[in-house]
C-alpha cells in the first residue's frame, strides 16, 4: 500500500492536487496565480468579501497580477476565490499567506496566523502539506502552527501530514525578479515535509533552495530583511554625518559605489515602509529579547529608520526658515506617498509620518500621488492633488518622498520656490541648486 507521502506526491507531479492558499494579498493572489498557471485547480481563502468579489468579477487588486491572466485563470476553472474555510476539507496542498504586523506596543501579532491555522485545524486530514509563507521569527512554524494542527487531528508529522516553511520573497512592482523566478527557500519540520513541499513548490517556481529545517527558513528571511535595515539605516546615518560636515552624500555613495567588490550600494531616504523592513527585523529582537539578549544592530537601525520623517521636517522647517518664513501656516506639497516608488503601497510609509508632523506644526499639508488617491491615517485625510505641477507652483515648499519614475521632475524643479528632494529624484539639477535642499 502506498504510504500518504507517495500518494500526495503522484497528486502533486501530476497536478491533480488541490491548492488551497489562504490570504489573497500583495503576497497570495501571485502565488495563486503561479500554481494556477502550473495547471493546479487553486482556491483561495480571503476573508475580505470585497477582495472575494472583485476576483470573482474577474479584476486583479494587485499590480503584480494583470488582470487579463487572473481572468483567463478564472474562465478556465483553474482559479476561484472564496469566503470558505470549509474548502480545506478537500485540500492536498495549502499555504498560509496572511500578515504579520505589529502590535501598537511593538512585539509580534501572530493572531491572523492563529486565527488561519485553528480554521485549517478543524479541517485536517491525512495526505497534506502546509507552507507557512508569512514573515515571522524563527521557531514559529514548530511551537505555534504544529500543535494546533496536530492537537485535535492526531496526525503524525512527516508522515500523515507535512508542514514547512517557506519564505516569501517578492518585491512588488518589480519585473525581472517575480514570484516565478525568485529561488524559495523552504525548510520543513522534518526530513519528508521539505521534500514534499519542494516537490510542490518546484511544480510552479523555477528554483527550490531546500534548508535543514524551518527555523532556517524562518531565519533566512528574517536575515534578508534585517541586512537591508540595517544598511539603510547605516547610509541615513551617513546622509545625517555629511550633512554636519557639509558633504554631499549622493555624490559619496556613487563614488563608494564605483568599488567592484566588497560594497553594495544603498541609498538614504525619508525613513523606511513597506510591510517587510519596518517590521519582520522586530519579529527577531523580540524573539531574541525572550531570550536574554538585545540584537543591537536591529535596535539601532530602526531608531536611526524612524527618527527619518521627523529629520526630514526639520529640513523643511530649516529650508522655510532660510526664506523668512515659519512652518506654521506654510503651503507644504508632498510628492509621493507610497512607501516606494511606482507602487500604489502606502503601508508604514514615511509620508503617513511626514504629512503628520507637518501638520502638528502647523503647515498647510497637500500631497500628490498618481497611485494613492486618498489618505485616512490618524486623526486626518487628504485627497491628492489633481496636478501636481500647478500644486508646486503655489506651495512654500515641496518635499520630494517617493520618486515615483511618472513625475516630470523638470516641470516640478521649474515650478516649486524651494524643494525639499529627500530620494535625490532631481539627480544633478538639484545639485547646487539655491532652491534644492536635498538628503
Ligand atoms: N507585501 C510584500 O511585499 C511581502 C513580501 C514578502 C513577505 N511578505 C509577508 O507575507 C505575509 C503576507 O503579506 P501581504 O503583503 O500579502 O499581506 P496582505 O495584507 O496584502 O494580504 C494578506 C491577506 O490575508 C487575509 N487574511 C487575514 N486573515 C486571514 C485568515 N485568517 N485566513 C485567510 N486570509 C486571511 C487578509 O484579508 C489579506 O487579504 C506577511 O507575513 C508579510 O510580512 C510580504
Amino acid at each position: 500500500m502506498n504510504t500518504n507521502q507517495e500518494i500526495l506526491q503522484e497528486k502533486i507531479r501530476d497536478r491533480s492536487a488541490k491548492i488551497v492558499i489562504l490570504g489573497l494579498g500583495y503576497v497570495g493572489l501571485p502565488l495563486a496565480t503561479i500554481f494556477a498557471e502550473a495547471g493546479f485547480n487553486v482556491i483561495g481563502v480571503e476573508p475580505d468579501s470585497r477582495k472575494v468579489e472583485i476576483i470573482r468579477r474577474e479584476e486583479s487588486y494587485i499590480q503584480d497580477v494583470p488582470t487579463n491572466t487572473l481572468a483567463q485563470l478564472i474562465q478556465s476553472g483553474k482559479l476561484r476565490a472564496t469566503t470558505d474555510f470549509s474548502v480545506l476539507a478537500e485540500a492536498d496542498a495549502v499555504s498560509i499567506c496572511v500578515p504579520t504586523p505589529l502590535r501598537k506596543t511593538g512585539d509580534p501579532d501572530l493572531s491572523f496566523i492563529l486565527v488561519a491555522t485553528d480554521e485549517l485545524a478543524k479541517f485536517m486530514h491525512p495526505g497534506i502539506v502546509v507552507v507557512l509563507e508569512s514573515t515571522t521569527y524563527p521557531g514559529t512554524t514548530r511551537e505555534i502552527l504544529l500543535p494546533k494542527l496536530t492537537e485535535n487531528s492526531r496526525l503524525e508529522v512527516g508522515k500523515d501530514f507535512f508542514l514547512a516553511f517557506s519564505p516569501e520573497r517578492v518585491d512588488p512592482g518589480r519585473e525581472d525578479w517575480t514570484t516565478y523566478n525568485t529561488p524559495k527557500v523552504i525548510g520543513g519540520i522534518t526530513p519528508a515535509c521539505s521534500e514534499v513541499a519542494s516537490l510542490w513548490y518546484q511544480q510552479a517556481l523555477e528554483t527550490v533552495v531546500p534548508v535543514s529545517s524551518a527555523e532556517s527558513a524562518e531565519m533566512a528571511k528574517l536575515l534578508e530583511n534585517t541586512f537591508r535595515m540595517i544598511n539603510i539605516g547605516l547610509v541615513n546615518e551617513m546622509a545625517i554625518m555629511c550633512d554636519r560636515l557639509g558633504l554631499d552624500v549622493w555624490e559619496i555613495i556613487d563614488a563608494a559605489a564605483t568599488k567592484p567588490f566588497g560594497y553594495m550600494k544603498f541609498t538614504p531616504g525619508p525613513g523606511l515602509g513597506g510591510h517587510c523592513i519596518p517590521i519582520d527585523p522586530l519579529y527577531l529582537s523580540w524573539k531574541l529579547r525572550a531570550l536574554n539578549y538585545t540584537a543591537r544592530f536591529i535596535d539601532l537601525a530602526s531608531e536611526i529608520n524612524t527618527g527619518m520623517p521627523r529629520y526630514v521636517v526639520s529640513k523643511v522647517q530649516d529650508a522655510l526658515n532660510e526664506q523668512a518664513r515659519p512652518l506654521n501656516g506654510s503651503r507644504v506639497l508632498v510628492v509621493g506617498a507610497a512607501y516606494k516608488p511606482d507602487v500604489n503601497d502606502i503601508r508604514e510609509s514615511p509620508s503617513l509620518d511626514i504629512i503628520g508632523l507637518l501638520r502638528q506644526k502647523g503647515a498647510e499639508v497637500n500631497y500628490h500621488d498618481p497611485y494613492i488617491p486618498r489618505i485616512t491615517h490618524d486623526d486626518w485625510s487628504l485627497e491628492s492633488v489633481s496636478d501636481v505641477i500647478e500644486s508646486a507652483r503655489t506651495a512654500d515648499c515641496v518635499v520630494i518622498v517617493t520618486d515615483h519614475t511618472i513625475y516630470d521632475y523638470q516641470g516640478i524643479l521649474e515650478q516649486a520656490p524651494l524643494i525639499v528632494d529627500t530620494r535625490n529624484a532631481l539627480g544633478d539639477a538639484g545639485r547646487n541648486n539655491p532652491k534644492v535642499v536635498r538628503l
